[in-house]
């Protein structure tokens, strides 16, 4: 079908729900799924495109993280069971104990014009002093209000990519984008170097453009210069509230063993990292930021000595027990969606509207949490217990129990393993 995109919202609902068993049904299905304020909706659908409904994720709050002395309520919107009872369960032990710290932080974000010079390389490498002037005279314009907000350029560097391509160079340029993510300003500026690069040597030597080739401006998702630390620590006897009926040094030894099994073995390492995914990527949501730049930033950084490890590290020693994690980390609490979200707009609020620094610690103390507690439920009950006490209310809802078969279900799975078929098994036996 050609011209879905020039249907009206309406009628996309329409034609699309004829491929549903039932059209009627569907239609008012999608439509009953969109905000119902007439503003907001407006907003909502123009996010992204042949946008014809609204898709619904649980969202839910880790209360009582207390990160740098402050307790925040933290929105989290995951689809995954356990995520937020688990961040709950560690931020409360956390705490109890301090909280976390945030003890390292920076807000550097990069960007690069890849571009191909068929000159005289040298010529370039002398013309750079003057050039580099040029561009950064020229993009004043561009910067001048993230200069008035407190950033701007930080660097401009002239690098030579002869290793990919003979003629390859790059502009690397590092800007401080201070509260907001950046992507589309970071973007801007970097179009703006692109038609600088033309601009000067066509007042120079290349009237005709012949010696350049711009291969394309974007920004980079790898933020190495924009990264957060997050710790916190307890004595180890501290730890007894937590490790159930297992020996609280007993319980720092296997957790601290499996932080290092983690930080040497690929294979527990994505899982490790996962764990704390589950924790950063339900803020992002929350919050209206970008959850797959960060996922495709943290793994890289992950890699970044040549093998790819846990991004967060246990120490037990004289009887302080400590975790910590660091991963880069772009984020906004302006632009974006962040104010045209009324949800994201919202978590912002419940957050006490937090700069983009203050929002970076939240978002990584949440991903310890998180990860602190998976590693808590493997080294002592595993983690189908928790998991699959939520999972059960799931499969109970799919099989459409009564509040009766719940109740008795609820019971007799407590102390049973819940999978599809047990369940199934179950209720058939169960009258309703
Ligand atoms: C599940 O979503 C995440 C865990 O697998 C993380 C981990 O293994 O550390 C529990």
């Amino acid at each position: 079908m050609y011209g879905f995109s020039r249907l009206s919202e309406e009628e996309k609902r329409k034609f699309i729900a004829r491929y549903s068993q039932n059209p009627e049904v569907a239609g008012r299905q999608l439509e009953e799924a969109l905000i119902r304020d007439e503003n907001e909706r407006r907003h909502f659908l123009e996010f992204s495109e042949n946008t014809i409904s609204a898709f619904h994720t649980p969202y839910g709050i880790a209360p009582n993280q207390k990160v740098d002395g402050k307790v925040y309520h933290v929105p989290m919107a995951t689809e995954e069971s356990s995520v937020v009872a688990a961040a709950s369960h560690s931020a409360r032990f956390w705490a109890e104990h301090g909280g976390f710290r945030v003890t390292g932080l920076s807000t550097i974000k990069p960007g690069q014009v890849w571009f191909r010079w068929f000159g005289d390389p040298n010529y370039l490498r002398n013309r750079w002093p003057l050039l580099k002037l040029f561009l950064l005279e020229r993009l004043k314009k561009v910067t001048l209000n993230m200069v008035k907000r407190g950033g701007g350029v930080k660097s401009l560097e002239l690098l030579e990519k002869g290793e990919i391509d003979p003629q390859l160079f790059q502009l690397e340029l590092q800007v401080d984008t201070v509260d907001s993510m950046g992507a589309n300003f970071v973007n801007t500026c970097l179009e703006d170097l692109a038609e600088g690069l033309f601009q000067f040597f066509a007042l120079d030597s290349d009237p005709e453009g012949k010696n350049l080739q711009v291969v394309m401006a974007i920004l980079s998702n790898y933020t190495p210069a924009c990264t957060i630390t997050v710790e916190s620590s307890c004595r180890i006897e501290d730890l007894a509230s937590i490790s159930g009926s297992m020996d609280p040094f007993l319980f720092a030894e296997k957790f601290e063993l499996a932080f290092r099994i983690a930080s040497a073995d690929i294979s527990r390492a994505v899982t490790h990292n996962k764990g704390i995914m589950n924790g950063i990527d339900a803020v992002l949501m929350a919050t209206g930021n970008d959850h797959r730049a960060a996922e495709a930033d943290a793994h890289a950084y992950a890699a970044r000595d040549g093998q790819y490890r846990s991004l967060s590290w246990c120490n037990q020693a004289d009887g302080v027990f400590s975790i910590g994690l660091t991963l880069p980390l772009a984020v906004g609490t302006v632009g974006g969606i962040t104010h045209l979200h009324p949800l994201a707009r919202l978590s912002l609020e419940i957050l006490g509207d937090p700069g983009a620094g203050e929002l970076m610690g939240i978002v990584a103390a949440t991903g310890l949490a998180s990860n602190f507690a998976a590693v808590r439920s493997l080294v002592t009950t595993g983690i189908q217990q928790g998991h699959m006490r939520l999972h059960l209310s799931n499969l109970l809802n799919l099989y459409n129990a009564t509040p009766r078969q719940r109740e008795i279900a609820t019971a007799y799975f407590r102390n049973r393993k819940v999978s599809y078929e047990a369940v199934k098994h179950f209720l058939h036996e169960q009258p309703c």
